[in-house]
């Protein structure tokens, strides 16, 4: 274990010292200073808006994991970040950076978790693998599939252990799904269908916020533009809301393709591969000078191997929400707290509870050995197993190859949306075919001196 070089040893030599002295043999971090006991992963945080402090909470009650440092460029947003951290420490331990370069140089970190908007992934990711740090990273992978492939280059180049916040994965439910399929008991799949939401959510609730102005004090704007083009500060294009918008994010297709695509290539065995061709069905894009201008309602298919064909749609009634994979004998859906089979065999059916009426709702079996041949990973909790992996040096259940993988029929569908065509791909050779125009699509031009290596 490459940032854990402490023997046993010495590992039981702090533990015997501990004792020793009256002390628990985890030791809180405030009795070392700064560093936390080396039988802990130490952990940085960098982003606090509405993915990083959930991610934080799950990572404060594994009792084997210490977070060290919080690095926000919003002020108040890393104060925050603080209070939660050292309040539920009890100390004033925690460091705080305001430049994540800093925090990635940090020897004492073992681990950092990226909760930022998607146009940083790729740069902050390869610097955090570059230093040595195990990550936990958002999905999807990254803005653009030229930012993913550096991403997975730098994390396999240093050896890095990843797991992507695509946590379905870590769902029974989901994964019980995609056994039945990996396992053919729909039969030969045909057609799997990834329904996600549509149009635009104020999350932040400042879509009434459209007039440029001075940005806020506590916000270095600068910096949270930072590789994509600089434009005037509008408070409803910032903080959550980034996503409506393609100078940083990519829509609800690109927010919600790491979770329900992520599932369907799970079930399909395509963690290593990806379709031949993506074809636009139809999009509903709101002019590029809008404020939100990413895609409201959009439908594409694309062809895989096995004469399969993924339907990946937002605002189309046809297309359930969630993953259905559907085969010769039978369809399966999931979805967050859902699961549904057309094969009697394959489902349970139990009652439920919906407001004053008992109603009749499906669930997934539990199935034996003899009719699943092909177990899936199987976790004890999704940020429970990146620590796990980060000890063991085994992959995490979604490594940073999946996550490429599991964006990338999203980032073709959004270049065949935006070109209006097909987009032939090599999944071998991860590029587009015969199209140069498309092809200059799979990156976007970085401002000023940023870099991805
Ligand atoms: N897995 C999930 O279920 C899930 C859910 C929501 C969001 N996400 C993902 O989490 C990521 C963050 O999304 P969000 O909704 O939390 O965004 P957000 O805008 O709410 O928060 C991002 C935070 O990062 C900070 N930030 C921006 N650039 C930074 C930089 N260079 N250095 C340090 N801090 C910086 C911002 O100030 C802000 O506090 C996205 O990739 C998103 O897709 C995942």
């Amino acid at each position: 274990m490459k940032r854990h070089p402490l023997t046993s040893s010495r590992r039981q030599f702090l533990g015997r010292t501990a004792a020793a002295i009256g002390f628990p043999s985890i030791v809180p971090a405030s009795v070392f200073g700064q560093n936390a006991p080396s039988n802990r992963i130490t952990m940085g945080v960098v982003g606090w808006g509405m993915m990083g402090p959930g991610n934080t909470n799950k990572f404060l009650a594994e009792s084997d994991c210490q977070i060290v440092a919080a690095c926000d460029i919003d002020k108040q947003h890393l104060e925050s970040a603080l209070k939660t951290i050292n309040g539920y420490y009890k100390n004033t331990d925690c460091r705080s950076y305001h430049d994540y370069r800093e925090m990635m140089a940090a020897k004492d970190i073992d681990t950092v978790m990226l909760a930022i908007p998607d146009n940083w992934h790729g740069v902050v990711s390869v610097e955090a693998a570059k230093n040595g740090k195990d990550i936990y990273g958002e999905k999807p992978l990254a803005r653009t599939i030229a930012e993913q492939q550096a991403i997975v280059a730098a994390v396999q180049k240093h050896q890095r252990i990843w797991q992507t916040g695509s946590w379905q994965r870590s769902e029974d439910n989901f994964r019980i799904g995609a056994e039945i399929v990996r396992n053919g008991l729909l039969g030969k799949i045909t057609r799997v269908e990834v329904g996600l939401p549509a149009g635009h959510n104020d999350f932040a609730k400042t879509g009434d916020k459209t007039q440029v102005t001075e940005p806020p004090a506590h916000l270095d704007y600068e910096m949270w533009i930072g590789p994509s083009q600089m434009e005037p500060y509008i408070e409803a294009r910032v903080h959550k809301n980034w996503r409506w918008n393609y100078n940083i994010g990519g829509g609800q297709l690109l927010d919600w393709i790491g979770h329900h695509g992520d599932i369907a290539h799970w079930g399909l065995d395509m963690d290593s591969s990806g379709p031949s061709e993506v074809r636009p069905i139809q999009v509903d894009m709101p002019p590029r000078t809008d404020i939100w201008n990413t895609a409201t309602k959009y439908r594409t298919e694309a062809s895989y191997a096995g004469d399969i064909t993924m339907v990946i749609a937002g605002g189309h009634p046809d297309i359930k929400s969630g993953t259905t994979w559907i085969g010769e004998k039978g369809w399966l859906h999931v979805n967050r707290g859902s699961y549904d089979c057309s094969i009697p065999e394959f489902k349970k059916v139990i009652k439920k509870r919906e407001g004053d009426k008992v109603v009749e709702a499906a669930t997934f079996p539990k199935l034996g050995d003899d009719i699943i041949k092909t177990r899936l990973y199987e976790t004890p909790g999704h940020h429970r197993n990146f620590l796990d992996c980060v000890k063991s040096r085994k992959p995490t259940v979604t490594p940073v190859e999946t996550a490429h993988r599991s964006a990338i029929p999203g980032h073709l569908s959004l270049i065949a949306l935006m070109l209006n065509r097909p987009i032939k791909w090599d999944p071998v050779k991860e590029e587009i075919l015969n199209d140069p125009e498309a092809t200059k699509l799979l990156g976007r031009p970085f401002r000023g001196d940023w870099k991805l290596i």
